[in-house]
């Protein structure tokens, strides 16, 4: 390991460490009717963390203020989360393990997963907005207007309606990416943007920040639908060969394997460009989460 990449993996482990000390302070075990159960039991000791790794990487990148990158980067990731425990229940992808263990509702029933998903997104906004004077109101105000444009009908939620209305109809490569983008992507993006706003930026470096997001954004869901083929359900943690068994067009569906992989490679390409013309002096560490995006076995 060259000192780069030894620098970049102890600054990997400590903000994990970080994120998920105020994850487990956040997500209450006391709501009721073991709601709080569920809840935890979605977000805590999983996943691989990779939007509050983008929130903080950019804070940093920018000078901007710890401590609203450390709520916006919580916030992101229990929407994340919230989205996987929907995605996942029978009226969606039907899948039974996610992070390496039984999905919320094979664990606690449907109703509470659906629960459990409505108060984890209600939760996200609770995080953004703390009482006191730790976060500036107007800050508060961006980082939810950010995170609740990128989750919403016009994003997240969108995209999974996209997804669901496609089961079984090709798609051409402009809707599938459009598909992509909004169910993927776009969380991935307001990531990096929810960093960013926690600093000053000029326009220039704010643009080259969102075309960078929406690169590895996208690049995220290729390598997404690579791994359902490539690789096995105890690697991913979650179900492999969900895609095909559920006639779902994917990336690999539409171009195939050696394009898509191409396709990630492009984009990732295309995220370092944006970095190199956004003005930043500080940018090693999202070029390394580009690569990390790409490269990564699960
Ligand atoms: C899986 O996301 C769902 C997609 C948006 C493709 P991740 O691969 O980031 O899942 P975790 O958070 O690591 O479990
Ligand atoms: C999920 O896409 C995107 C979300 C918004 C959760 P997938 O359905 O491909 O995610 P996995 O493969 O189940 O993690
Ligand atoms: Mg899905
Ligand atoms: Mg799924
Ligand atoms: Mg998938």
């Amino acid at each position: 390991m060259n000192m780069r990449t030894a620098e970049f993996e102890t600054w990997v482990g400590r903000t994990l460490q970080q994120v998920e000390d105020a994850l487990e302070q956040w997500v209450p075990s006391d709501a009721p009717a073991g709601l709080g159960e569920a809840m935890r039991y979605a977000v805590l000791g999983g996943g691989k963390r990779l939007r509050p790794l983008l929130v903080m990487a950019t804070c940093e990148a920018v000078g901007g203020q710890p401590e609203a990158a450390l709520r916006a980067a919580c916030a992101v990731e229990l929407i994340h989360a919230y989205s996987l425990v929907h995605d996942d229940m029978p009226c969606m992808d039907d899948d039974v393990l996610r992070r390496g263990k039984p999905t919320v509702h094979v664990q606690f029933g449907e109703a509470q997963a659906m629960l459990a998903g409505d108060a984890m997104q209600a939760l996200a906004f609770e995080v953004l907005t703390p009482d006191g004077e730790q976060v500036p109101p107007a800050l508060q105000a961006r980082l939810c207007s950010l995170l609740a444009r990128s989750a919403g009908h016009a994003g997240m939620a969108g995209g999974q309606a996209i997804d669901l209305a496609s089961v079984g109809h090709p798609l051409d490569e402009p809707s599938l990416r459009d598909m992509h983008r909004r169910k993927t992507g776009l969380l991935l993006q307001a990531s990096v943007l929810m960093g960013a706003a926690c600093g000053e930026t000029s326009p220039v470096t704010w643009a080259a920040l969102a075309d960078y997001g929406s690169a590895i954004g996208l690049a995220f869901q290729v390598v997404d639908d690579i791994l359902d083929v490539t690789q096995d359900s105890e690697v991913l943690g979650k179900t492999a060969g969900k895609d095909q068994d559920a006639n779902k067009p994917t990336f690999v569906s539409v171009l195939g394997l050696d394009a898509a992989r191409r396709h990630a490679e492009e984009l990732r390409d295309h995220a370092h460009q944006a970095l190199a013309a956004s003005g930043l002096s500080n940018a090693a560490r999202l070029s390394m989460l580009a690569d990390k995006v790409v490269e990564r076995d699960s």
